[in-house]
């Protein structure tokens, strides 16, 4: 199983995977050197997503989760048309989970600014159920504010405030969390937004991809699998930023240049 995202967020995606199907055998690409995706251009968004996906598919995996909201906005299309294995993004199974959660029909969004600008969410969403009303946030402090060493400050609960307000303001009564990063934030969020249900990615793309190896036949058993990591920039920061957003040991961690596909 391959898994890539921007960074370290992804792996809020990978540790629910790991519970999941704990058989399976995961690398992780996180495309550090490049991180933050969420203000890059589409253009720039695809080009790393086709090196990263390449890369994953050399290293042997049979499906691929695209566990960045940001690159699944931008990219999921190409790849799934370019990659001769299974592509799985983020966004269908959260848009799915938000419609059914969702009883005033009032559904909210917080993603990076590249993510709300795709329009993506929402569409996956009204082709769902078209009576359903969108307020989309975009957050771009929020994800490199979390990813900071010491990330729990007065500033954290500014931005969480500042991003909700809009979604109070609306009445939602359900929120997707359009970004990886933000299950780290979760309680903060649960305060500001008391009895709104919360979606994210983790266990709905955990379903998602359990459903679809075994529609394949493609599922393993009877074992614990393994998991490795490979990113971009310093392993060293991977591993000590990695760590909290993975909540167990990370092990081997290779530096690698997907460009080249060539260990640093
Ligand atoms: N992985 C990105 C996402 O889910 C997080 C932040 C970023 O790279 O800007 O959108």
């Amino acid at each position: 199983m391959g898994i890539f995202d921007s960074g370290v967020g992804g792996l809020t995606v990978l540790r629910s995977c790991l519970a999941a199907l704990s058989a399976e055998d995961f690398v992780y690409f996180g495309d550090t050197d490049k991180f933050p995706y969420g203000d890059r251009a589409d253009d720039d968004l695809r080009e790393r997503a086709r090196l990263v996906g390449g890369w994953l598919t050399e290293a042997g995996a049979k499906l691929i989760v695209v566990a960045c909201n940001t690159a699944s906005a931008a990219a999921l299309g190409t790849l799934q048309q370019e990659l001769s294995i299974p592509v799985i993004g983020v966004m269908a199974p959260e848009a799915r989970a938000a419609v059914q959660s969702t009883r005033n029909g009032r559904v909210g969004l917080m993603a990076t600014e590249a993510t709300v600008r795709s329009g993506s969410y929402e569409r996956l969403i009204l082709d769902n159920d078209a009576g359903v009303d969108v307020t989309s946030v975009a957050c771009p402090a929020l994800a490199p504010a979390i990813q900071r060493v010491e990330p729990y400050d007065d500033e954290i609960v500014r931005l969480v405030d500042e991003y909700t307000a809009p979604l109070r303001e609306a009445g939602v009564d359900t929120v997707i969390l359009g970004c990886t990063h933000y299950p780290l934030v979760e309680h903060l969020l649960r305060r500001m937004l008391p009895g709104v249900t919360l979606i994210s990615s983790g266990e709905e793309i955990a379903r998602e991809v359990t459903e679809n190896l075994t529609r394949r036949e493609l599922d393993r058993v009877d074992r614990l699998g393994t998991y490795r990591f490979a990113c971009s920039g310093d392993a060293e920061s991977f591993r000590a930023f990695g760590a909290t957003f993975l909540q167990m040991p990370l092990g081997r961690i290779d530096e690698v240049d997907p460009s080249g596909l060539l260990a640093r």
